[in-house]
């Protein structure tokens, strides 16, 4: 049914654009629905009472682990699987997803987040919306935007110029609206200095007329400051409830701040809102069971574990005396802190217990106490290093967690804890065949140990069946294909301290568009590991790239990749565009094509990719479009954006009345 406007009276009006608590919108004295909102992205976080204990539900992994997958279709049946969980706790709209892009590592939330590149972030938040959605839940499209740090979200203005904003930070909204998401959600910072909940710039004319946006735009928690300059921004529903909101609102009305007109557009878009959750309730239909939903959280954990090193082949295991040990070796880390942790009450097994069955030729033992190595001074007489000494193998769980990762807070540092570090390190003393897993939901600086040990699994935050996928992964019972969404810096010296842009007042993104790997590879620097990198138990080989020019600007590249192993196992095959000569600064490539393939031992598949106009422009202030300059463009086709197998160039050559001048190379 289409609910009026014209039925509500002013202060029911007034009411609707503010919750009625801090999950619920007002029912106009019951004139309206009842309509639950809930965080969060890696499982529904319903808080039912004043405990703020969350109900338990099936913790999926979190969206960086998801990431890893490479494959927009894990991100969809995360989404569906999530849905369920709120169709049977009766949530309209699900908090998510983030796509804040990752700038800095150092950001507490880049767990919840996909990448540091747009392209990426954007196919995988729109699979996601696809799927809770496919299941008649609403989603919301988070934080708009440039919310790329922790410290001082509220208050510090994220001062980037709108080139950089259209080419790094905006791009993943503009991908995942496609999806038609119910919601997107203003973020709390200010962009250039003016609120998010206020720029009207960006909420009307970016969001709404540039992308086509036609859903409601709600405002994260408390990120109002002024409730009617939001109103004449388009912002629709301030949440959560605040007394002074519905008064302030009242005044700014009567004194003419608002109009009757300004209100009233924006109660329509509140009805519409509800009107399409209540139109699309018929889609409810529970599909999953509980084990099933943890199955689903087990094979998409499978798909984003990332296999960093893996030195002698010493994985998988085989046989021998395998000693497992370390801080999470029998409570690991399900996810990161804040309003995006899922309350599982799952019983996770430890970790040998689950490899035991799995490598029936060797001899798993472990750590029986729960204690974290936090507690003991391992590096002192009163730890023993008998057992690791005297394993064939060790396998060392480590990582950071929610009390390091979480909303609210930055990172300080990108290394593990000392204690971890010196456990490593000594450990590694005692015996050469270290294996490291690391759980971990953003980069880690692994310099002081990594050569020290054979072998690291990247185990990510990756909900209630991380280890159940940490001992498929072990045992080669399943061969990992995760590829890193972000680059793993040498050190947190080579990238941005956040602590060093910010002054409480405004954060300078003075790097522009030269964030994550366009940075690094820009600036020609080292890195531990590069954004689309990770290792399988199998091995590849690309060939044969072959470009089909469709029009100036489109063209289909097609290529080969063949299994040379004689393990079945996946690939995610990368595309990056260099702009060889431009005008403006260009990163040195850009991602602008993947897919992920399944190839057999042996097999050959042929991978095809579509390039378009989007992948060669730039955004052009002085034009306020993208541009397309002509001039050559390297095609880099690779394994991870340091390793291109394939390359080729094309030149385009559009119409010259539509191009501007550049340099004239002759002339000079
Ligand atoms: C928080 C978060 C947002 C979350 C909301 C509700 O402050 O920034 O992601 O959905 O408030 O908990």
């Amino acid at each position: 049914m289409d609910y009026d406007v014209n039925s509500l009276t002013l202060e029911e009006k007034l009411q609707l654009l503010i919750g009625r608590n801090f999950w619920q919108l007002s029912t106009a004295n019951g004139k309206l629905p009842d309509v639950f909102l809930a965080d969060g992205p890696h499982g529904l976080r319903k808080v039912v009472d004043d405990s703020n204990c969350a109900i338990p539900v099936t913790a999926m992994p979190n969206f960086s682990t998801i990431a890893n997958t490479w494959n927009p279709e894990m991100a969809k049946l995360s989404g569906e699987t999530i849905a369920d969980d709120c169709i049977e706790n009766n949530v309209d709209v699900l908090l998510a997803p983030g796509v804040n892009i990752k700038r800095t590592p150092l950001c507490g939330r880049n767990f919840e987040y996909f990448s540091e590149d747009p392209y990426l972030a954007g196919a995988m938040a729109k699979s996601f919306i696809e799927g809770v959605q496919s299941k008649g839940v609403g989603t919301s499209l988070k934080h708009f935007c440039a919310n790329n740090s922790e410290y001082d979200r509220v208050y510090q203005s994220s001062d980037v110029d709108e080139r950089t904003l259209r080419e790094i930070y905006l791009p993943a909204f503009e991908t995942a609206v496609k999806a038609n998401p119910y919601t997107v959600m203003c973020s709390y910072n200010p962009i250039a200095g003016i609120y998010a909940s206020e720029n009207k710039w960006l909420l009307k004319d970016v969001l709404r007329d540039e992308f086509g946006f036609n859903g409601l735009i709600v405002s994260d928690w408390r990120a109002v400051p002024c409730g009617y300059k939001a109103i004449k921004a388009t912002l629709d529903l301030t949440m959560p409830y605040d007394k002074d909101a519905y008064k302030e609102l009242k005044e700014a009305y009567e004194k003419g701040f608002i109009t009757i007109e300004e209100i009233d557009e924006r109660v329509k878009s509140v009805l519409e809102f509800i009107n399409r959750i209540t139109s699309n309730k018929s889609k409810r239909v529970i599909t999953t069971t509980k084990e099933t939903r943890h199955d689903n959280a087990v094979k998409i954990a499978c798909e984003g574990m990332t296999l960093l090193k893996n030195e002698d082949g010493i994985l998988p295991l085989k046989n021998g005396n395998i000693y497992v040990d370390g801080k999470y070796c029998i409570n690991p880390v399900i996810g990161g802190g804040g309003s995006a942790l899922a309350t599982s009450d799952y019983k996770i097994e430890p970790l040998s217990t689950l490899l035991q069955p799995m490598i029936p030729n060797a001899n798993v033992t472990s750590r029986t106490c729960a204690v974290a190595v936090t507690n003991l001074n391992v590096v002192g007489a009163k730890y023993s290093y008998e057992k690791i000494s005297t394993a064939d193998t060790v396998v060392l769980c480590v990582g950071t967690g929610p009390e390091v990762e979480t909303e609210g807070r930055d990172r300080t540092t990108l290394r593990l804890s000392k204690v971890q570090e010196d456990f490593i390190i000594q450990s590694a003393r005692y015996n050469k065949n270290i294996v490291v897993v690391l759980y971990a939901g953003s980069a880690v600086d692994a310099s002081p140990w990594i050569d020290k040990v054979k072998a690291v699994l990247l185990a990510g935050f990756s909900g209630e069946g991380v280890q159940e996928a940490v001992s498929l992964i072990l045992s080669g019972k399943v061969n990992p294909s995760g590829k890193l969404s972000e680059t793993y810096p040498l050190s947190v010296c080579d990238t941005f301290n956040t602590r060093d842009c910010g002054n409480g007042m405004y954060e300078n993104y003075f790097e522009k568009v030269l964030v994550g790997y366009r940075y690094y590879d820009t600036l020609d620097k080292d890195v531990l590991f590069p954004f689309g990198y990770g290792l399988s138990y199998s091995t590849f080989e690309y060939s044969n790239l072959k470009i089909k020019k469709i029009s100036q600007t489109d063209y289909e590249l097609a290529f080969k990749i063949k299994n040379t192993s004689a393990v079945d196992g996946s690939e995610v095959a990368q595309v990056y565009v260099k702009d060889v000569m431009s005008m403006v600064l260009r990163p040195e490539k850009e991602l602008k094509g993947f897919c992920k393939v399944n190839i057999k031992a042996g097999e050959t598949k042929t991978v095809k990719i579509k390039l378009d106009y989007r992948s060669f422009a730039y955004y052009s202030i002085p034009l306020k479009k993208w541009y397309v300059e002509n001039g050559d463009f390297e095609i880099l086709v690779g394994s991870s954006s340091r390793n291109v197998l394939l390359k080729d160039k094309i030149k385009i050559e559009l119409d010259e009345a539509e191009q501007y001048s550049q340099i004239n190379m002759k002339t000079l």
